[in-house]
């Protein structure tokens, strides 16, 4: 698939088949998020890929509390990635912030998420970003250790549903020539 087609074509998904994937299609869209760029490449992310329905169901449930519309998505699909990050790594140079934005890992991990995402769809996979959870919940369930964050997860599966209407502020309005707000 043309690089812009899958840019332009991916759309969340939230319907799924319960159509199993396979470990080789899971790790098709690692690999893609294995090579996004990173702070001084310091690849903090880290991946759950969660397979067993008790441990989705329990995200679903803490998704639910949210009410977050994916919770059914997290209960059904065949397989969810939760993307983690090592804290204290992007962003850094020699232990010292670097920036005024400090930790990175959220910055570093969208980057790899979305690689993950559009090598989804280009293998005719759905996923849907999901980021209203109790992070810290989440971590218990998955035994995720101090020190690094839950940041997002996703459901990975065939879609059971036409992708809705999306759509995109205008280019003028969000890039500008020279100085910011000059059109
Ligand atoms: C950082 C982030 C967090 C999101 N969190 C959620 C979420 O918690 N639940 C949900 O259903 N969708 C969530 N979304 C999906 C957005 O609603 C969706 O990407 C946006 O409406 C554009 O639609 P599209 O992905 O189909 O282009 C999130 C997306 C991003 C980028």
């Amino acid at each position: 698939m043309d690089l812009m087609q899958a840019i332009k074509g991916r759309r969340s998904v939230r319907k799924y088949k319960t159509d199993p994937i396979s470990d080789k299609a899971v790790e098709t869209v690692l690999e893609a998020a294995r090579w996004a760029p990173s702070w001084t490449n310091s690849q903090c992310w880290r991946f759950v890929v969660v397979r067993d329905f008790q441990l989705k169901e329990k995200l679903a449930a803490i998704l639910d509390r949210e009410k977050n519309r994916s919770a059914p998505a997290v209960r059904n699909a065949p397989v969810v990635i939760v993307a983690c990050a090592e804290l204290g790594k992007s962003g850094y140079y020699r232990g010292q912030i670097s920036t005024d934005k400090g930790d990175w890992f959220m910055f570093d991990t969208a980057l790899a998420m979305q690689n993950l995402t559009l090598a989804a769809h280009a293998t005719g996979l759905g996923t849907v970003h999901i980021g209203l959870f109790d992070a810290k919940e989440v971590a218990r369930v998955l035994d995720v250790p101090d020190g690094v964050a839950v940041v997002e997860m996703t459901p990975l599966g065939y879609p059971d549903e036409e992708p809705h209407q999306s759509s995109r502020k205008e280019l003028t309005e969000i890039a500008f020539k020279e100085k910011y707000g000059k059109q």
